[in-house]
C-alpha cells in the first residue's frame, strides 16, 4: 500500500512599496508528489541510530574543558540515549594510557578551539583516572563506549604493537568498563594528517591482531570491532584503501566505518550549509562505498563513524545555530534511506559542532537529536517523489519516512516524516490524505532569522530546564490541513492515524 501525499508549493510574493509595508500575495504551482510505501519495510536501523563523539582534544587536556561529572552535562546526555559514544580521532595516534601517572592538574590550554588547527603532534598519557572519568559517564548516562586504540604503537618490523592496548583492557575489565573498539583514525589519509602512516594490508593484520586479543579476554570476547574509519571516498584512492583492508580484514570486521563531512569549517559561509548538491553528494558516498564493501561483505553494517557539517572542530557562529540542522536532520534521513545504520555526530561537546555547547547550553542539532529519539522509529520506508517541479523535488523540499518510534506516545503503525524546505521564497505543502497529524515544525527563534543561536517548537523556543524532563507537545492540525513548512525550516510530522503494515 502506498500512501499518496501531494507536495504543492506555494510562491509567496514578497513586495516592498514605498512605504516598506509588506503585501503577500500566494498562488499555487504545480503539485510534488510523494509516495511513502507503507506496507514493507526498507531498511532497519540501529536503535543507536543517532550516537555521539569525543574528539581526542578533551581527553588529551585531561577533561579540564569538558566537565564529565558535572550534573547539568550528565542529565543533557542521558536524555539522548541509547547511544554509542565513541572516543577517538586524529589524536588517537598520540595516545598512552599508563594507570599510574598522576593526574595533572595544572595543564595549560584555554585555547581548546585552536586545537584542531594544531600542526605538530605529541604523545599524551592519560591516566587511570582520567579513563575512569570517561567510562563513568558513559555509564552514567547509559551511553556504550566505543574506543578508538592507537594504531601509530607500531614494532620495528611494522606491526601493531598492542601492549598498551592490553594493559588498557586488563585494567578496564577489573573495573567492569564495558566497551566496544576501534584501531586508528583516517588510516588513509594518516600520512597527510600526522605524518606517518599504516598500509591497508598491514592494517587488515592489525586488526585480526586485535580481534584474537578481543576473542581470548574473558571479558571482551562480545565487544564490537569496528573501521577502519577512513575518511569519505572523495578520491578512488579512498575506495581502494577501504577494499584493501576489507580483503584482509573483512572476517573479523563487526561493524565498517567512514568519517563524512560536508566542507571546511575555517572556510564557509551560510549558504554552504544550505548547498542540495552537497547533501545528495553524501548518497553517492554511501552507494560507492557500500558497492566495495559488499565485494568482502556483503550486506555489512555500515556506520558514519564520524561526522559533522564541517571538519576542523566545525565552524564558528555557524555550526551551532538553526542553520546548522538542515544538513544534520538531511544526513540523519538520507543516511537512514541509503542504508547506513548508525550516524556518529562529531561531537557531544567540543568544538563549534557540539550538539551541547561549551557554556552547557543545548544547540540547535542537540534538540533535533532528542526530537529524532523521540519520534523516529528504526523501521525505515520507501519515499518516492514524482513532479514536474523536479528541481524542487527531493531536493529543496526533502521527505524522509520511517515508523514512529514504538516508545513514544504513538500507537504502532504510526508513521513519521522528517521534511525540510531549503526553499527560500516559497513555503512547502504536502497533502496528506489523514484525517490527523502532530506538527512538530522546528523554526529559529530570535532576530537572527537562520543563524540564531535558539531553536522553537511549534513557535514556542526550546530552552533546557534543568532537573526536569523536557516534553514536547505537537501541534494537532485540523483535520483536512496540509503539512506547510514555511520557507527555510524543518520538521518531523507524525501521522498517528496512517496504519501503516511495515509500522505493526
Ligand atoms: C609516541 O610513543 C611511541 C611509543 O613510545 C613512539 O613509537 C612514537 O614515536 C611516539 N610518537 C611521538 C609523536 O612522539
Ligand atoms: C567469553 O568468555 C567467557 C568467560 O571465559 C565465556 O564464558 C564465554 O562463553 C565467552 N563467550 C564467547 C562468545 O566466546
Ligand atoms: C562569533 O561570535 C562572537 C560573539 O558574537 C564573536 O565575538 C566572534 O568574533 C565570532 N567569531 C567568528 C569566527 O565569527
Ligand atoms: C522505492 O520505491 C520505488 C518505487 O516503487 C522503487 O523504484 C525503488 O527501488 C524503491 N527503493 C528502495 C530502496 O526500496
Ligand atoms: C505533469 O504535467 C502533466 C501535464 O500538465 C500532467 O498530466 C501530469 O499529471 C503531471 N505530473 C505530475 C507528477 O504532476
Amino acid at each position: 500500500m502506498y500512501l499518496h501525499f501531494a507536495a504543492f508549493c506555494f510562491v509567496h510574493v514578497l513586495l516592498f512599496t514605498r512605504t516598506e509595508s509588506l503585501v503577500t500575495e500566494t498562488f499555487n504551482q504545480d503539485p510534488i508528489k510523494i509516495s511513502i510505501e507503507t506496507s514493507r519495510s526498507q531498511y532497519v536501523v540501529d536503535k543507536n541510530f543517532v550516537s555521539f563523539a569525543f574528539g581526542d582534544s578533551a581527553i588529551k587536556r585531561h577533561w579540564k574543558q569538558i566537565d564529565l561529572r558535572s550534573q547539568k552535562i550528565q542529565e543533557l546526555a542521558r536524555a539522548l540515549s541509547p547511544s554509542f559514544l565513541r572516543q577517538g580521532g586524529t589524536e588517537s595516534s598520540f595516545f598512552l594510557f599508563d594507570p599510574n601517572a598522576e593526574h595533572q592538574d595544572s595543564y595549560f590550554l584555554e585555547t581548546y578551539e585552536d586545537d584542531t588547527q594544531e600542526k605538530t603532534y605529541t604523545n599524551y598519557t592519560v591516566t587511570g583516572e582520567e579513563w575512569d572519568l570517561l567510562n563513568k559517564f558513559s555509564s552514567a548516562v547509559d551511553f556504550s563506549l566505543l574506543f578508538d586504540f592507537n594504531v601509530l604503537l607500531r614494532t620495528p618490523n611494522d606491526q601493531w604493537d598492542p601492549s598498551n592496548a592490553k594493559l588498557l583492557l586488563d585494567y578496564s575489565s577489573k573495573r567492569g568498563y564495558k566497551l566496544h573498539f576501534e584501531l586508528g583514525n583516517e588510516p588513509n589519509s594518516m600520512h597527510h594528517a600526522v605524518g606517518r602512516g599504516v598500509d591497508p594490508l598491514q592494517l587488515g593484520s592489525d586488526f585480526k591482531l586485535l580481534y584474537k586479543i578481543l576473542k581470548s579476554h574473558p571479558f571482551y570476547n562480545n565487544s564490537l570491532l569496528v573501521g577502519p574509519d577512513t575518511t569519505r571516498p572523495r578520491k578512488p584512492s579512498v575506495l581502494d584503501y577501504m577494499e584493501k583492508f576489507l580483503s584482509v580484514a573483512a572476517d573479523v570486521l563487526d561493524v565498517v566505518t567512514w568519517h563524512h563531512y560536508y566542507f571546511d569549517g575555517k572556510d564557509c559561509s551560510v549558504s554552504d550549509f544550505l548547498d542540495v548538491d552537497l547533501m545528495n553528494l553524501l548518497a553517492t558516498y554511501i552507494s560507492d562505498m557500500r558497492r566495495v564493501v559488499d565485494k568482502y561483505k556483503p550486506g555489512a553494517v555500515m556506520w558514519l563513524g564520524e561526522t559533522a557539517d564541517a571538519w576542523g572542530g566545525g565552524a564558528k557562529n555557524l555550526s551551532d545555530r538553526y542553520l546548522a540542522g538542515f544538513m544534520w536532520l538531511d544526513k540523519l534521513g538520507l543516511s537512514a534511506a541509503k542504508g547506513i545504520s548508525m550516524v556518529i555526530k562529531n561531537t557531544l561537546q567540543g568544538g563549534a559542532y557540539g550538539a551541547i555547547r561549551m557554556d552547557g547550553t543545548p544547540a540547535p542539532t542537540y534538540w533535533i537529536s532528542l526530537l529524532h529519539k523521540h519520534l523516529v522509529g528504526e523501521t525505515v520506508l520507501n519515499v518516492t517523489c514524482a513532479s514536474n517541479v523536479s528541481v524542487t523535488c527531493q531536493r529543496q523540499v526533502r521527505v524522509y519516512a520511517h515508523c514512529t518510534r514504538t516508545l513514544s506516545i504513538y500507537e504502532k503503525g504510526s508513521v513519521t516524516l522528517i521534511a525540510i524546505n531549503l526553499q527560500e521564497d516559497q513555503a512547502a505543502v504536502i497533502n496528506v490524505p489523514e484525517r490527523s497529524i502532530d506538527q512538530y515544525l522546528l523554526s529559529p527563534y530570535g532576530s537572527d532569522g537562520i543563524t540564531s543561536r535558539e531553536i522553537a517548537l511549534n513557535g514556542k523556543v526550546l530552552r533546557w530546564k534543568f532537573g526536569q524532563l523536557p516534553s514536547f507537545p505537537p501541534k494537532k492540525l485540523s483535520p483536512g490541513s496540509s503539512i506547510s513548512l514555511p520557507p527555510l525550516t524543518y520538521g518531523f510530522f507524525v501521522l498517528p492515524k496512517a496504519n501503516a503494515k511495515a509500522c505493526t
